[in-house]
């Protein structure tokens, strides 16, 4: 690997010095200091400029400053930005109304960040556990994925097997069931009469983006039916247009019981969650039993109700099947230069480096150098979900400099 490295200047060097000075290492952050975004491109506080192909990992599918959302958020700036849930406001229920409507659904339970809404998931599975199917007080369990990412709270992290996430961290939450992703028959073997629920990402994102065999989502759905168990699919990262669908479920013509969603639910400008699911689910929460000061705040709900006009259309949709495809043909001549597996689903891709070519974080590096934006996941893998907003020539232009990090330039 001789391609050129990442440069930043000194003022650069200073600032990611100083803010290592006092912040944890929770991440480990390319060498790039952004200062300001626009729609698929940032700047830096050099005043290079970087296409992002990571899009906050999928929390913006509509790019930096989307005018439509920019405008909502400010409009309700002005009004009324937070009111705690201790009273109603008038945002909140024409958001749970669009939102429900795109899903589908009756009812959403909205919270902040992905993992909550992860967390709010299975208290209600749990209780619906109970309280409807009628499992034994304590008693309940619930079906995930090897290879899942649902979140970093310490739930979430007891049922993950990334050792990194997971280890050091415990005594963990006892009631959760691994299965193989994409084994619909070890999913009907792991079932018992205190199985609520069924968790999975019908894409796994982390994991590499993950697809599972076609059938999969529709086998799952069949199972959870027949067992009178709950599928609950997790659309944090793969719904809201990602995948060239409102939802990644919709690739295969099923609908979950529950779905979780966050990310992009925030336009990119604040964290919005949301459970979504029928009366008969989200209805066994009752007063009290549930909360969050933040959760389902005006301003959050103006511009969460501004995504789901914007998605209502379809348009963002389309658009990304169509430059998905576009992207998946380009992707697919790397694979024998540098690339051993392209995965591709809508504008999303995990990309396969091939060890001899460097790991995954050396060619995000390289790529960085080229003003390339993307990120590595588990070693050898490339991650991208490029902004819905993206063209196809930049997406070229971006498959050019990888090609270019790969040929060692
Ligand atoms: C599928 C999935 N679920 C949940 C989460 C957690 O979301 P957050 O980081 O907002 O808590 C993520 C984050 O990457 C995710 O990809």
């Amino acid at each position: 690997m001789t391609s050129q490295a990442h440069v930043i200047d000194a003022a650069s060097a200073a600032m990611i010095e100083s803010e290592s000075q006092h912040l944890a290492h929770n991440y480990h952050p390319l060498p790039v200091v952004i200062s300001r975004g626009e729609g698929a491109w940032v700047t830096d506080v050099e005043g290079k400029r970087y296409l992002d192909l990571l899009s906050a990992y999928s929390a913006l599918n509509f790019g930096h400053g989307h005018p439509a959302i920019l405008a909502a958020a400010r409009e309700q700036l002005d009004r009324l930005t937070l009111t705690s849930r201790a009273y109603h406001n008038d945002r909140l229920g024409p958001f749970a109304a669009a939102l429900a409507a795109l899903a589908g659904k009756d009812m959403v339970l909205p919270m902040n960040t992905g993992a909550e809404a992860v967390e709010t998931g299975i208290k209600v599975a749990r209780a619906w556990g109970y309280r409807v199917k009628g499992i034994e007080t304590d008693a309940a369990t619930i079906i995930v994925a090897d290879g899942n990412f649902h979140g970093r709270t310490t739930t979430i992290v007891g049922f993950s097997d990334d050792p990194t996430a997971r280890d050091g961290f415990g005594p963990f939450a006892p009631g959760f069931v691994h299965v193989p992703f994409g084994d619909a028959a070890a999913i009907e073997a792991a079932m018992t009469p205190h199985t609520a629920a069924v968790l999975i990402e019908p894409i796994q994102g982390e994991a590499g983006v993950v697809i599972p065999p076609e059938g999969y989502l529709r086998a799952v759905r069949e199972i959870c039916t027949r067992n009178d168990v709950l599928f609950i699919a997790d659309e944090i990262q793969s719904g809201l247009g990602r995948v060239g669908t409102t939802f990644a479920c919709d690739r295969e013509g099923v609908v979950p019981d529950m779905y979780l969603l966050g990310k992009a639910l925030g336009g990119g400008i604040l964290p919005l969650s949301a459970v979504v699911a029928d009366r008969d689910v989200l209805g066994v929460i009752g007063p009290g039993e549930h909360g969050s000061t933040f959760g389902g705040n005006p301003l959050a709900a103006a511009i969460g109700l501004r995504v789901v006009e914007m998605l209502r259309g379809g348009e963002f949709q389309t658009r990304g099947l169509a430059l998905g495809e576009h992207l998946e043909v380009k992707l697919q001549e790397l694979v024998g230069h540098g690339v051993t597996a392209v995965r591709v689903a809508g504008l999303w891709a995990g990309i396969d480096i091939d060890p001899a070519f460097g790991t995954g974080r050396e060619i995000a590096e390289r790529l960085l150098a080229r003003g390339v934006l993307a990120k590595d996941t588990h070693g050898q893998t490339l991650r991208i979900a490029p902004p819905l907003v993206v063209r196809a020539t930049e997406l070229d232009w971006a498959v050019e400099q990888l090609k270019l990090v790969l040929a060692g330039r």
